[in-house]
């Protein structure tokens, strides 16, 4: 009877042994499997991390571009801008352009007589136009310099003009004042109700 119940004991015993041991195995290969998952995918987020890291690091540049407030009518702020405000955002021109008549051309072309000048070198006084300007600029209107000095690689993108751009509307009206200054016939600032009201009569 007592060796009956010691055995039983002792196969209880092996049992729950069996168990544990069954246990302690399951529960110590999870601590393991887990840790190679984790090695795993850790793993694969380099291998697929990577590709994706680097669109997204230009994908921010066009985001930011895309949230960017829509490119604004610069006319209408061109008759509230000032010709002295235009030269002190002019600074961020000068280590490339002057502005003078007869100015030498520097990294980029003197910008004498730019406001509604066709783009060409020959009025540039030679100065070598990138091959995306040429062909992305016909006439350098107000729309144009608004577009091109918020961003240059909007009407040129693989233009030579490395500038970051003028984010505020204000700024670009105020240097294209100080272009205007420095033009000596600039075209009339044509408001586009005012054209379209034109052309309808
Ligand atoms: C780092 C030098 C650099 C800076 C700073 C710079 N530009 Fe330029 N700019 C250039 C170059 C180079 C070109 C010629 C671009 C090409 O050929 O694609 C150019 C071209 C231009 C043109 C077109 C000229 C033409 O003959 O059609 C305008 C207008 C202009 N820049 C205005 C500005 C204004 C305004 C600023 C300041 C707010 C400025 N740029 C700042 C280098 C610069």
């Amino acid at each position: 009877m007592s060796s009956n119940k010691f055995r039983s004991n002792s196969a209880m015993i092996a049992g729950f042994s069996a168990i544990w041991i069954a246990v302690i195995a399951n529960e110590t290969s999870h601590l393991f499997m887990p840790e190679n998952e984790v090695h795993a995918t850790s793993q694969e987020e380099v291998t697929f991390g990577y590709p994706i890291e680097v669109p997204a690091g230009f994908g921010a540049g066009v985001l930011e571009e895309k949230t960017d407030p829509v490119l604004i009518d610069i006319k209408p702020l061109l008759a509230d801008a000032s010709v002295e405000q235009g030269m002190k955002v002019a600074r961020k021109c000068q280590s490339c352009h002057s502005f003078d008549e007869g100015g030498k051309n520097g990294t980029g072309p003197n910008l004498h007589n730019i406001v509604g000048a066709v783009v060409s070198e020959k009025q540039r006084g030679g100065y070598k136009l990138s091959n995306s300007l040429l062909s992305g600029v016909d006439i350098w209107t107000y729309d144009n310099l608004n577009a091109y000095l918020e961003n240059p690689k909007s009407l040129a993108p693989q233009g030579n003009m490395n500038f970051a751009g003028l984010r505020k509307p204000k700024d670009r009206a105020n240097i294209i004042k100080y272009l205007m200054e420095k033009t000596e016939d600039p075209p009339e600032v044509v408001l586009d109700e005012l054209e379209k009201a034109e052309e309808g009569s």
